[in-house]
């Protein structure tokens, strides 16, 4: 039988490009959780429409790009700077990510978030409408159109008014917040009415699908169901899909030779330290300055450790243009430089912080060689990189120490040490706990996460996701 085609439809493409002079075109992969999961489906005839984080306002450009996403299965969509800037910048990373992770706004761009609050929900209502073009030139009947993320809360409907037959998902990839958060965007009514025209409703975790329904029924008065949520005898079937990782990858790079390779230089590298990581999007909700702070707590406390642990910590740059991020950057660097010039000797440093992302079989590496990985997520949708660190560790048994706020906590809590973030005492202590613990603890802790993270892969993910949708649409006929 020929594969279901699927349209994915998300903000970040895959591939972020980058202009040569010469009108060609260097694509990389982009980074993220949701770029990380997608790529590991493999069972459908796909097609990614989405931005390439790129702005490309010429004829020539435009074309020579269309053609090399092309032989990636890649369809730009594309965004002039003002859009970006309101939509991107603004709407999406400056309100609803910060509200969606129970951050708030921050003080500082309190006021100004006010008063173009408008102006940023109309750009983002009319990128959504860009995304819909696209989507309408390239889809074919009995196509799969799958919407993700809070980038495009808007185009269900946007989708669905052009076409009510079109077979239409959409699943978030951050948490969604209580009903008493929710309820404080002046845009809170628009944005639940557009996703309820889709015919299926995703999300990560049970209290996301929960928290959803009930912003549903306490802001719209609508009827919420074991089902969905229920509007004049229309379903929208709401659920959740717990995302994975396609953690065969990760056991197969292992076997390679330069991974291989690569892991000895650490492992001499650090020869006599216990070697802790941390792999984040250099992001407010991953709780960095939390981390460090918590880090220093623990060589204050235990001295006898200060020349014996190293922190590595991997902070990928991230939506650069968004203010409180520049902010963060700074904060975090101060952080680390004090610590380590006060527990720094001449030739070593307790924490190794770098600025960039790396590529996959170093990323491998790393997590092969780890003894302890820090996710300290104030809040996190899933949380890929704990699952990535567990696929890793069939030999070393390394220890995850994980916040209880990611969602992650729901489907590895019985390995990993949980703990709350904010409380700075508390992940000290659980540092030392997990250097110190003995192996047949270690073992079964790690066995426990890596029966999840083996059987619970993104390709799964993705074919429940698109099954249950095409169930629905089944069920909702028979109704009618
Ligand atoms: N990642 C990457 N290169 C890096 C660091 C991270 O590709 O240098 C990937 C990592 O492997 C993971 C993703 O970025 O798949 C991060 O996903 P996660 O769900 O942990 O967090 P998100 O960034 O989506 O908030
Ligand atoms: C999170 C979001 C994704 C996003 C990724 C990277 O995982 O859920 O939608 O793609 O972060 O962020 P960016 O803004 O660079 O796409």
């Amino acid at each position: 039988a020929s594969k279901q085609r699927l349209l994915v439809v998300a903000n970040r493409l895959p591939v972020s490009a980058v202009r040569r002079d010469d009108d060609s075109w260097h694509l990389e992969i982009s980074v993220g959780g949701l770029v990380s999961a997608l790529l590991g489906v493999k069972e459908f005839e796909t097609r990614w429409i989405g931005w390439a984080g790129v702005n490309v306002p010429d004829e020539i450009g435009q074309k020579t790009l269309i053609k090399a996403l092309a032989e990636k299965r890649c369809i730009p969509v594309f965004l002039d700077e003002e859009i970006v800037h309101q939509y991107y910048n603004g709407y999406c990373n400056n309100i609803l990510w910060p509200l969606f992770h129970y951050l708030g706004l921050p003080q500082e761009d309190r006021l100004a978030t006010t008063r173009s609050f408008q102006s940023q929900f109309d750009a983002y209502k009319k990128a959504n409408e860009m995304f819909a073009a696209v989507v309408n030139e390239h889809y074919v009947e009995g196509d799969v159109v799958w919407c993700h993320d809070y980038h495009l809360m808007f185009l269900p409907k946007c989708l669905k008014d052009s076409n009510r037959n079109m077979k239409v998902g959409w699943f978030l990839h951050t948490p969604f917040p209580s009903s008493e958060i929710h309820r404080t965007l002046p845009s809170r009514t628009q944005l639940l009415r557009s996703v309820l025209a889709a015919d299926l409703v995703g999300f990560h975790t049970y209290d996301y699908a929960r928290h959803f329904v009930s912003a549903c029924t306490r802001i719209l008065g609508l009827e919420g169901t074991p089902e969905g949520v229920e509007d004049q005898g229309k379903l929208t079937r709401v659920a959740a899909f717990p995302i994975g990782i396609d953690s065969d990858r990760f056991i197969r790079a292992l076997e390679l030779p330069q991974v291989q390779d690569h892991m000895k230089e650490l492992k001499e590298r650090f020869a006599g330290r216990k070697v802790m990581l941390g792999v984040d999007r250099l992001d407010m909700i991953k709780g960095l300055p939390q981390k460090i702070l918590a880090f220093e707590k623990f060589l204050e406390e235990n001295p006898q450790w200060r020349d014996k642990v190293v922190l590595l910590q991997i902070a990928v740059p991230t939506r650069t243009d968004v203010p409180e991020y520049q902010r963060l950057t700074s904060q975090v660097h101060e952080i680390v430089g004090r610590i380590n010039g006060r527990f720094g000797t001449l030739t070593t440093v307790p924490i190794h912080h770098l600025d960039r992302s790396l590529d996959f079989h170093s990323l491998c590496a790393l997590y092969a060689v780890t003894d302890v990985a820090l996710v300290t997520s104030l809040r996190d949708g899933m949380n890929l990189v704990s699952y990535e660190f567990v696929a890793c560790q069939a030999s070393k048994k390394g220890v995850l120490i994980l916040s209880e706020f990611a969602g992650a906590a729901q489907s590895l809590g019985a390995g990993a040490i949980l703990v709350n973030p904010w409380n700075v005492t508390e992940v000290a202590s659980s540092i030392g706990y997990a250097l110190n613990m003995p192996a047949d603890e270690r073992e079964k802790r790690h066995h426990h996460n890596f029966v999840h993270v083996t059987s619970h892969t993104s390709q799964e993910w993705a074919a429940t996701f698109v099954s249950e949708l095409n169930d629905t649409i089944v069920e909702a006929q028979l109704r009618t």
